[in-house]
This record gives C-alpha cells, structure tokens and sequence, in this order.
C-alpha cells in the first residue's frame, strides 16, 4: 500500500507544475484540476481518495464546501448516529471538537498511509466527510452503496465566511486579503473545491438521479427549523427516531447540543486547536463566527449583491436551490 500511495503521490507531483494557477486565499495559491480549484496539497488528498479510498456499504458521508456548515453537520450526523451510546450530560461533544470524531477522508488518507486510513473509533457504521465535490469523488464512493448528506449554503454568506475565515488564518506578516480580492476570486470561481455553483450542482443532480443515495439540505434549512431537518437526516441515514424520541426530550436536546450558543461556548471549541496536518492548523475557534444566515448584509456592496445574485440565478436556473 506504501508502494501504492507513492505513486499516486508521484503522479500529484508531476502533474502540478502543469497546472492553471490563480492567486490564493491564504499563501499558497491554487491550482485547477478537472474544473475544481484546489490547493495543491488539497489536490493530494484528492487524488489519494480518488486511489485508495475503499468505501463501504455503510458508510454515511458528509460532503460540503468549505464554511457551507461543515462543523455544526459533522456534530448533528455524530449525535444522530450515537443518540443510544452516550448520555447527553457526558456526550463526547461537550469536550470534543467536531472535526476529531468526523474526519475528512482526503485529509486523513495523506496523513496516515500505510495503515488503514479511515478509522473511527467513535461510530459504527462510519462516519465520514469530505469537501471533495461529486465529479472528483472517489468511484468505490459512487458505485458503493453508502449514502452522502450535501449541505449548501446560501452562496453570499458562504463568501463572506470564506473570506472571514482566511483572513484570521494569514500570517501576521502578510497584509489582510481585502473583500473586493476574495469576491472577485469567488466570482471567477477560485474557491477551495470551487467553483461553490458547481459543487452544489453536482451534488444537486446525483440526489435526483439517485434521491436514496444522495440527499441535499440547506443550512438555512437547519437553521430555520432544526427539528424538521434533524429528523429528515436520521431518516435518510437509517437511523429514524422512534415516537418517543420525538415526542419526549431527545429531539430538543439534539438541536441544543448541537446549536451554535452551545458549541461556540465550549471550553475545547474556544481553546483547542485542530492539527488537520503537518503544515494546517486551525484554531478550533475559528469554527464558529457567527453562525447566523445573512451576514453577507453587513458587508457585500449594492453592485457586488447584484453580480452575485445574478451568477447565482444563471447558475442554479432549472434546479431547486434558490438563494
Ligand atoms: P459564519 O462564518 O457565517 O459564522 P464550516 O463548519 O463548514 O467551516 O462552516 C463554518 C460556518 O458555520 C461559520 O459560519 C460558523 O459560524 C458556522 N457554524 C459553526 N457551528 C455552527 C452551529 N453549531 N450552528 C450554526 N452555524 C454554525
């Protein structure tokens, strides 16, 4: 297997100098891979999953672009799947960072190569997520029978918590990335996984070819009404909620445990850190800003609203996802 992940890595390495560049959103920049923009140890990750990845069956699979609600998803599919095994007064969330039980597979496939690299000590059936979008995701994942939740998110606010978040992620040194740089980008399609129209697309229409393997949801969906949405994904993934977990405290102590006042006021999620690699670490607060929908309001000017609008009613034209 060493052997195996070499030359895939060996590939990777011949192939990114070939590559279209653009400017990135912290230092490095990014290159284009069949449509996609990535960053070139992103690309790795890619095309190790794309390689080595073994699906199973039950695999359940969180795929979002980046700031779509990664976090606050990984949390309520985690405690979804665990509502028997964990008493909430003592649930692995309250001292847990999210992105700790719910790995990224095309993290996590770079960082542990000779051995099995998608364990999950926390959950069985497995509980897996990645950004990776629906045209580069690996085929044992297409052809297996395990289920993918997508989230989407409004594209303006996903910009703006792009933007926010790789802002505070620049080192000192460099000057802040100004909001006029990151839209443009956004625009053009120069996004982590992006372009974000085109990921959601993807996922969009794998869910009406085959609505028992792939199921959409929205981040203002969940937000607007998180009990309707929680039991919609424990339907979906199989693990539907009995009458009395509906009816009794089960169900709200979900939303709560989850919910944005409660996660962003946790000791680990102020104080940890998430070491995703060698080189990338996120401080785990940097998972929580807001948490609201709409935020674009406070910053994206009358003529940016009006582009992006416009880009996304051509984009999205003949599909459901409104924004
Ligand atoms: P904002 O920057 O708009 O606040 P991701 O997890 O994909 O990186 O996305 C991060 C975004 O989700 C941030 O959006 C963050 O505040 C928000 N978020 C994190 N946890 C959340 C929760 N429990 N409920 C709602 N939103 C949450």
């Amino acid at each position: 297997q060493d052997f195996d992940h070499k030359r895939t890595c060996t590939e990777w390495e011949a192939i990114l100098p070939t590559l279209p560049k653009q400017r990135g959103w912290m230092t490095n920049h990014l290159v284009q891979y069949q449509g996609v923009w990535l960053s070139p140890s992103g690309l790795k990750g890619v095309m190790l999953a794309r390689d080595h990845f073994k699906s199973l069956p039950t695999d359940i699979l969180l795929s979002t672009s980046p700031k779509a609600g990664t976090t606050w998803f990984k949390a309520l599919l985690f405690t979804i799947m665990n509502r028997r095994n964990y008493p909430f007064s003592s649930h692995p969330l309250l001292t847990t960072n999210p992105h700790d039980l719910v790995h990224f597979i095309e993290v996590m496939i770079d960082q542990t190569p000779s051995s099995n690299p998608i364990k999950n000590s926390f959950s069985s059936p497995r509980l897996l997520s990645t950004h990776i979008p629906y045209s580069l995701l690996p085929n044992s994942v297409k052809t297996s029978c395990c289920r993918i939740v997508n989230v989407c998110r409004d594209p303006k606010d996903a910009l703006i918590s792009q933007w926010q978040y790789f802002n505070k992620l620049r080192p000192k040194e460099m000057p802040p990335f100004p909001l006029e740089d990151a839209f443009e980008l956004f625009c053009d399609g120069v996004s982590h996984f992006g372009p974000l129209w085109d990921h959601a697309l993807g996922y969009y229409r794998a869910s009406q070819e085959s609505p028992e393997k792939v199921l959409v949801l929205t981040y203002e969906a969940m937000k607007m009404d998180p009990t309707v949405n929680i039991k919609r994904l424990a339907d979906f993934i199989g693990h539907p909620l009995d009458p009395e977990e509906e009816s009794g405290e089960v169900l709200e102590r979900m939303v709560s445990l989850c919910s944005f006042e409660n996660m962003s006021s946790l000791e680990v999620n102020k104080s940890g850190v998430q070491q995703f690699t060698a080189q990338f670490k996120v401080p785990n607060s940097n998972f929580f800003r807001k948490g609201q929908t709409g935020d674009w309001r406070n910053h994206l000017t009358p003529t940016m609203l009006e582009s992006l609008n416009k880009i996304s009613k051509e984009r999205f034209s003949g599909s459901d996802l409104e924004f």
